[in-house]
């Protein structure tokens, strides 16, 4: 096991941020909503323990210890890569590594905050009790997350400025829907694909049953977000849903910036500047990023927030062709 990157002094500093919220008690325990109530349902059958269900014992390969494929490594193909001998292309693996599940991490400790944030707030008993069950999720997320960084991996990396000006969007807006949005269809969405991927292509079975397990979690909170906020952005006037708009189109761009991982290729010893105009322009990396976006994109569209402004910014993106796309199961 290497040593970890020393992390930036700051970085054991707690991240603040101020969040005002009304809490909301009804005394009509009215359990009417269908859709939420079979989430709800199904999120207490379908519990899971980090202790009990995952084989801690496995060992990963020290080379690759998500057994991910080398064409899913943001340089991949590139001149910087092909000069690299083995021992560099490990460092590559391990710092993109630890730097992807580091971010994943910091996502499910915010996502944790939100989900507080709506079992608190929300008005309807079935959207909290939804709630609820999401937060004990997230905290099993943490947990696996946690020790998989800690005790896997070689390398762990802090949260990156793109990442941390989304989630503090998201967790200090007084708008619960706009914490919402943030959270359970940009930051889960995009971890949903991500998610998709690990399963699709990892060769390691301890990865594999882990991120299957949490995946299958993960689609309980983005359907939840998915049905609360169509309903609620239908009812929307036009000049609300504008600033809507306007948070998707900002945080589709900040959760670009932050998948180039600009952060990992200084501490290698490579030029972050000749790297990040890399990841943005190799053919490779752009299929693998692009990707990311086909859950978010359609859900977007579904719902009524593809506003011109969004539209150009997926286009910017490359990722406006999966508008025309249904939902990926
Ligand atoms: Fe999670
Ligand atoms: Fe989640």
């Amino acid at each position: 096991m290497q040593a970890t990157l020393e992390l930036p002094k700051n970085a054991t500093e707690p991240y603040k941020w101020g969040v005002e919220l009304d809490a909301f008690m009804s005394e009509s325990y009215d359990f009417g909503d269908d859709s939420l109530n079979a989430i709800y349902q199904k999120a207490k059958a379908n519990q899971w323990d980090v202790n009990v269900d995952l084989d801690w014992s496995r060992e990963l390969d020290s080379d690759n210890p998500l057994g991910m494929p080398d064409g899913t490594l943001l340089i991949y193909g590139t001149d910087v890569w092909n000069k690299l001998d083995a021992k560099g292309r490990a460092e590559v693996r391990h710092h993109s590594q630890g730097w992807t599940m580091s971010q994943v991490l910091h996502g499910e400790q915010a996502a944790l905050i939100c989900a507080s944030k709506l079992a608190v707030a929300e008005e309807s008993l079935s959207a909290r009790l939804c709630a609820a069950g999401q937060i004990m999720d997230e905290a099993r997320h943490i947990e696996a997350f946690g020790r998989l960084v800690n005790d896997k991996l070689p390398i762990s990396y802090p949260m990156s400025q793109s990442l941390k000006s989304l989630l503090g969007d998201t967790i200090s807006s007084k708008a619960l829907d706009i914490t919402n949005l943030g959270m359970q269809v940009l930051v889960e969405g995009i971890a949903l694909s991500l998610f998709q991927s690990i399963v699709a292509y990892s060769q390691d079975p301890f990865i594999r049953d882990m991120v299957t397990r949490i995946q299958r979690d993960e689609a309980r909170h983005f359907a939840i977000g998915r049905i609360t906020l169509c309903r609620v952005y239908q009812e929307m006037s036009a000049t609300e849903r504008k600033e809507r708009e306007e948070f998707v189109a900002e945080g589709a761009h900040t959760l670009h910036e932050h998948l180039c991982a600009d952060d990992i290729w200084e501490p290698m010893g490579l030029s972050k500047k000749e790297c990040a105009h890399l990841v943005r322009n190799s053919p490779v990396t752009s299929s693998m990023r692009r990707s990311i976006f086909r859950r978010l994109v359609p859900t977007i569209r579904e719902m009524g927030l593809l506003s011109p402004r969004v539209q150009k910014v997926f286009e910017q993106l490359q990722v406006m062709d999966y508008a025309a796309m249904p939902l990926p199961a």
